[in-house]
């Protein structure tokens, strides 16, 4: 069934962090953004310190609470670090907030409208998995910055864009048995579609394997894969991410660049960690996805993955966890007409997650 209001994309995601201040710095520094907006204490937010960092359309949020009291305490508790809210801008929030929580979706807040000199903007929120939200923004050509409450801010010294410009896809990690669950909530609220789906034979390795079904609007500006471990001979990554995470979250967010090559050659050089497949990987490349117009070294020396699907090829790679706990991490991904998920390049990846899990003794 089609909702009555429009989902246009991704506005924005947040992260409960345990230092804003300074890990507002490293989304700087490490992958390029612009610190553009800022609220806290000086704004009369006596719970909680909030900075916006944004990279072209890609808008991040970091938020830290003051105070023992602050909700947020829970959540960095129990899952550590990691994104918490993954908001969409829809044309109307109070109807996307009506329909979803008639729908099964359980309710955050209800709508209400944000303002001040630059406009107003009105927000409402849902429950999705685990204790992750969806806050729905109707900006309606709100001019501020980000939105109402929060003042300008610049980032101090020389920050350099790498190329990111919109989140391509956000991935839900669920418990053993959940996904389905999930799949269908999707469905229900958004009147999603399945893009796309994995099983565990399509991509287990000698140890590890994981199920997945990709959730979409019917533009696919909103693509969400929801993963859950499946049995292997050792532990699943999704399920090291469970335990870690303490229950369901956001496993990675893929950002999009129309040059991949310059875009991890400037974060490597920045200090971005990624994950690395062997020399072999190249060998078998020309004949897995056949002519690219990259040349293979190039691809090769920086360790970018690529597959190949009917409607053209795409290319990427994913960072280690970006915190402590081997959760959250991030994808940067390049498609050349290529609308999948880069099946091909699984075994390889999950062989590369299952070096490392065994480093941490997690496997
Ligand atoms: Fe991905």
């Amino acid at each position: 069934m089609k909702p009555p209001f429009k989902l246009l994309g991704f506005d924005h995601v947040t992260f409960a962090v345990g230092n804003a201040k300074q890990a507002a710095v490293y989304y700087q520094k490490v992958f390029g953004f612009d610190l553009v907006g800022y609220r806290g204490l000086e704004q009369g937010d006596r719970q909680t310190a909030s900075y916006v960092l944004r990279q072209n359309h890609v808008h991040f949020v970091l938020n830290t609470p003051y105070t023992p009291t602050s909700p947020l305490n829970d959540l960095l508790k129990k899952h550590g670090d990691g994104a918490v809210d993954i908001a969409f801008a829809v044309d109307d929030a109070a109807k996307a907030w009506e329909h979803t929580t008639k729908h099964g979706a359980k309710n955050w807040f209800e709508p209400r409208t944000l303002e001040d000199d630059h406009g107003k903007v009105v927000v409402s929120g849902i429950h999705t998995y685990g204790d992750v939200t969806h806050t729905f923004v109707q900006r309606d050509g709100y001019k501020g910055t980000f939105l109402p409450g929060y003042a300008p801010a610049k980032s101090r010294g020389e920050t350099k864009p790498t190329g990111l410009l919109f989140i391509d896809h956000i991935v839900g990690n669920q418990p053993d048995s959940e996904m389905e669950d999930v799949v269908r909530f999707y469905e229900n609220i958004f009147g999603f579609h399945r893009l796309w789906t994995v099983d565990d034979k399509d991509i287990s390795t000698e140890y590890t394997a994981l199920r997945s079904v990709v959730v979409a609007d019917d533009n696919e500006n909103v693509k969400m894969p929801i993963n859950e471990p499946a049995h292997g001979l050792k532990k699943s990554q999704i399920q090291e991410y469970v335990e870690f995470n303490s229950g369901a979250g956001v496993q990675h967010i893929a950002m999009s660049t129309n040059d991949i090559i310059g875009t991890i050659q400037q974060l490597k050089a920045n200090g971005a960690e990624f994950l690395t497949v062997p020399d072999s990987y190249y060998d078998e490349l020309p004949g897995r996805v056949g002519d690219i117009e990259e040349e293979i070294p190039a691809l090769q020396k920086l360790g970018i993955l690529v597959d190949r699907d009917d409607s053209g090829y795409l290319l990427q790679l994913f960072t280690k966890p970006v915190q402590d706990r081997p959760t959250l991490f991030f994808e940067l991904i390049q498609r050349k007409n290529a609308r999948s998920f880069g099946k091909g390049n699984f075994k390889a990846l999950f062989e590369s997650i299952e070096r490392e899990q065994a480093r941490r003794g997690t496997l």
